[in-house]
């Protein structure tokens, strides 16, 4: 299919960067679960502190993407009915996949809890006994949260984004100096200025390829200009940043492959905001230490598309290009689609002809470009195909949709245009690295996806994207 050229599959692979990173909104601290005992006044203190605690304040605390804090009785009290609304109706805390517990930080509330808050907010938001609220997640630390990195790749000095002019794609060659194959476990993004950078994405290119670029630029600046992407075929990527992002491990013995004398391309896009904003972002790399088994190899999984304006539900299906060739443990999933997308379902097709839903999102929301990581990697035999099943609305009903009136959209990388796209990130089971015993997957050899992927999980993206 020539959507499958390689080219194609780098493109989607930098639209969909964001995701390929270390993401997970929340990290949630343990605490009490609610009383809830019938008849019982429900407090703030003892009820109501304990799920704001768990399943809020990793978004709603200073420094973080949520744009108000609910870390005190306060904060709390002042929205109690606004809290009751949008918990009762789902809309937070923000979370898209039918699951069962399945997905590492998965942030849903039970109906019970959702009972409690609705409660409270009825009683007046009454606080109860404060010397037994919980201890609430601290703020955001200023330093690296994976620890101290192994390696920090900076931008050899600031870049000095243009007050206007519109969005700029800028990439910057940082040398790794890596003189043999290194393994790589997580990816610590730090923009350096986050009132004009939208989005960072950290690639990698074996050939020296993105080096020549930016000597034959002659602005004066650092980096070179490759608007809306690359300038080069990459050979791998890390992962990257959007707001909201939180950094994560990948498991224990798997690693992104990055060859020796890689340079990272860090790719970043930014946003004019009307004065001239120096931006020196930089990366913290995580070395795998254990040493790594199995290098994490990803499958993206396409459907074609064209929906007519004005079609209210559109649906299209697609299938991964070839089947998995050995037993294969999946690791995350994430589907990328934009703003006119309602749902998607992706599935594996065994050979037994049984089937197996990998991730069901039924309200799609552009917004939170979820990278959903399995607590537990979901095993599929060799011969499993991966297929997706998806849904786009592209009447004047939906809020979202970028054109009105609304036109026919095809695939593209504009947010006018849409995506069909579900990146499964995948290691080999047979693949012991460590015992010398690596695997070449077909997969590999069409077009060295094999070196994709990153830690990620879970991020919003920013409320207007640019392409
Ligand atoms: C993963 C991060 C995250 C978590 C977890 C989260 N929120 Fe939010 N919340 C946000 C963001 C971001 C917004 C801004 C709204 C938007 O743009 O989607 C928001 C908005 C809100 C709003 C304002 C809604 C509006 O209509 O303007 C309320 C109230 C709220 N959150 C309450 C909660 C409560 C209560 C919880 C926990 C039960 C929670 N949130 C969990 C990120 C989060």
């Amino acid at each position: 299919m020539s959507l499958f050229s390689r080219n194609r599959v780098w493109i989607l692979l930098a639209a969909a960067s964001v995701g390929l990173s270390a993401i997970g909104a929340a990290r949630h601290a343990t605490a009490a679960s609610p009383s809830g005992k019938p008849g019982a006044k429900v407090t703030f203190a003892r009820d109501v502190a304990p799920i704001l605690v768990k399943n809020c304040a990793s978004c709603h605390r200073p420094g973080e993407i949520a744009p108000f804090s609910l870390l005190t009785y306060a904060d709390a009290k002042k929205r109690a009915a606004q809290i009751a609304d949008v918990t009762a109706t789902r809309f937070m805390p923000p979370w898209h996949a039918e699951s069962h517990g399945e997905f590492v930080d998965e942030c849903k509330l039970s109906t019970e809890e959702i009972g409690v808050i609705k409660a409270w907010a009825a009683a007046g938001a009454p606080e109860g006994d404060h010397i037994k609220v919980p201890a609430a997640v601290p703020a955001n630390p200023t330093g690296w949260s994976l620890g101290k990195p192994d390696l920090v790749l900076e931008l050899p000095r600031p870049y000095k984004m243009a007050a206007e002019g519109g969005d700029v794609y800028r990439c910057f060659v940082l040398p790794t100096g890596f003189t043999e194959d290194t393994y790589i476990a997580g990816l610590e993004v730090h923009p350096g200025n986050t009132r004009v950078v939208h989005h960072v994405i950290a690639y990698l290119d074996a050939a020296g390829s993105a080096k020549k670029l930016e000597t034959a630029m002659t602005d004066g600046q650092p980096g070179y200009l490759a608007q809306g992407g690359l300038g080069i075929f990459p050979t791998g990527a890390l992962g990257g940043w959007a707001p909201g992002n939180m950094p994560h491990m990948l498991p224990e013995g798997v690693g992104t492959l990055v060859k020796k004398g890689s340079d990272v391309v860090l790719q970043i896009h930014y946003h004019a905001d009307g004065k001239v904003e120096p931006d020196q972002s930089r990366i913290g790399l995580y070395f795998a230490k254990k040493g790594v088994d199995k290098r994490l190899r990803i499958l993206p999984v396409f459907a074609p598309l064209n929906i007519p304006a004005g079609e209210a539900h559109y649906q299209t299906t697609g299938n991964s290009i070839v089947p998995l060739q050995h037993p294969t443990s999946i690791i995350q999933v994430m589907p990328h689609m934009h703003l006119l997308g309602k749902s998607m379902v992706v599935t594996a097709n065994m050979p037994d002809k049984s089937s197996k839903t990998l991730v069901n999102v039924p309200a799609w929301d552009f917004n939170w470009q979820t990278n959903y990581m399995y607590r537990d990697p979901v095993k599929l035999p060799a011969g499993s195909s991966l297929a997706l099943a998806a849904t786009y609305d592209n009447s004047t009903a939906n809020p979202h949709n970028p054109s009105s009136p609304p036109r026919q959209v095809g695939w593209g990388e504009a947010t006018t245009d849409e995506m069909c796209i579900a990146f499964v990130w995948y290691t080999i089971d047979s693949e012991h690295i460590s015992q010398g015993k690596p695997v070449t997957d077909l997969l590999d050899m069409l077009g060295g996806l094999g070196s994709g992927g990153g830690a990620g999980r879970r991020q919003r993206r920013p409320v207007n994207p640019a392409p």
